[in-house]
């Protein structure tokens, strides 16, 4: 092995996290949105479910953002065109639509729940899977050796 390709490898073992990892648990949001989606679609609402299965995705989210971040930054400094930029600021975007959630049934009122969920429980679901599929796209198109 060259020195170049050593320091490489070497390298990439500091990396937090790997893109295997991240698609496993991009599979995993995916089965919780479906809940999600299940809920907010049925006749009567199931209030408990509702703020168990959001705490549960954003508790998820915050964890596998934090990691996403520190690998998406290691891979710039490695050189990879990552829009770095646009993808913090759609995990922003996010957070604060769960947070909308939560706080909606925090308030105890059918009425702002339903409205929450109109607004912020149908953008919220669109915008992640936009979002899990563009990062899928980037993790798909590393080197093998960081999958
Ligand atoms: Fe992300
Ligand atoms: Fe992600």
């Amino acid at each position: 092995m060259n020195q170049h390709l050593f320091i490489i490898e070497y390298t990439s073992k500091k990396m937090v996290g790997k893109a295997s990892e991240f698609i496993k648990e991009h599979e995993q949001i995916e089965r919780e949105l479906i809940e999600l989606e299940t809920i907010m679609n049925s006749e009567v609402i199931n209030y408990p479910n509702l703020f168990h299965v959001v705490k549960k995705i954003k508790s998820f989210w915050d964890e596998h953002e934090v990691k996403e971040e520190l690998y998406f930054n290691e891979l710039h400094k490695k050189g990879f065109t990552i829009p770095i930029k646009k993808i913090v600021f759609e995990h922003g975007r996010l957070k604060r639509d769960m947070d909308n959630i939560i706080s909606s049934v925090r308030t105890g009122s059918e009425f702002n729940v339903k409205e929450s969920l109109k607004r912020d429980g149908i953008d919220l679901i669109k915008k992640i899977r936009e979002h899990i599929a563009n990062e899928d796209w980037i993790f798909y198109a590393l080197p093998k050796r960081l999958q």
